[in-house]
């Protein structure tokens, strides 16, 4: 009994323990030594110079699951740059569920850039400023992706929801198994009020920081309640409401200009997109 008890503790611990480690789930890709991965696979370190910028890559990809990350920004000045973590599998009629941080002088807010791509269609941003600043600690990112709905939350609040509506003849990614990518990169041509501030190198390099990657697959629960079935309960539309009442800056289901000639269909279908 106490033997069992004394195995079951360890057995929890070293099941704990390799949850989220960067040398086990992650592949760096590019960058030549600027990405790092620190204190025996709990940390990643992505950095940009002038002469470029780093990333990484899953080692598995996922057809659909509960995906967390903690990030922490770049601090200071990081106009010009974005840091983009994503999922997206490959090709031209590829799927993609983007967040994508763009960066800004000292003291002004990031903007979190949203896009979702189906059958290699985007053109659905959203933007939100954040409700704390994303550089001073590190924050959980997620996606839930299940057969029904893609919701992004941060720090458990829900940002977004994408449903599926393909009984309304809208494409969802359903099929396609999708690596986790993240890359720091120069985009100081567009990232910052629209390019206008340009990134400062001198304040090379610029380093954005990941721990506690966290990705449940598993289809079942025991507890009844899995991520596999789960949709937006009440709680979690209010929240997505006061986030984009308050944080929202851009949609492009209300974006007249660009949409002239109608609202792409989703848009209609669902007043939480
Ligand atoms: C940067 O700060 C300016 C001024 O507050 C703001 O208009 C802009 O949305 C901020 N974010 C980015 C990425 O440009």
């Amino acid at each position: 009994m106490i033997m069992g008890m004394v195995f079951l503790v360890f057995f929890s611990f070293v099941v704990a323990a390799s949850a989220g480690n960067f040398n086990q789930d992650f592949d760096i890709t590019w960058g030549n030594g600027r990405a790092k991965i620190l204190g025996n696979g709990q940390l990643l370190t992505l950095s940009l110079d002038k002469i470029s910028g780093s990333g990484f890559r899953s080692k598995k990809q996922y057809l659909f699951g509960q995906i967390d990350m903690q990030i922490k920004l770049v601090p200071g000045n990081s106009a010009g740059t974005v840091t983009a973590y994503y999922l997206s599998s490959l090709g031209s009629s590829h799927d993609e569920i983007d967040f994508e941080f763009l960066g800004n002088v000292s003291g002004e807010p990031y903007i979190l850039h949203t896009n979702i791509f189906t059958k290699g269609q985007g053109n659905r941003e959203q933007q939100f400023y954040l409700w704390f600043d994303p550089t001073k600690d590190f924050h959980t990112y997620s996606i839930l992706w299940n057969p029904q709905t893609i919701i992004y939350s941060v720090d458990g609040t829900p940002i977004r929801e994408f449903k599926n509506l393909e009984s309304k003849g809208i494409p969802f990614p359903k099929s396609q198994p999708m690596w986790i990518f993240s890359s720091l990169w120069n985009a100081d041509d567009w990232a910052t009020r629209g390019g206008l501030v340009k990134t400062d190198w001198s304040r090379a390099p610029f380093t954005a920081s990941y721990r506690n990657f966290n990705a449940q697959t598993s289809k079942s629960s025991s507890a009844g309640n899995s991520w596999f079935t789960q949709s937006l309960d009440a709680t979690g539309q209010a929240r997505i409401k006061w986030v984009q009442k308050n944080y929202m800056i851009y949609n492009y289901c209300t974006d007249t200009k660009r949409f002239p000639q109608g609202f792409p269909p989703e848009c209609s279908l669902s007043s939480k997109l």
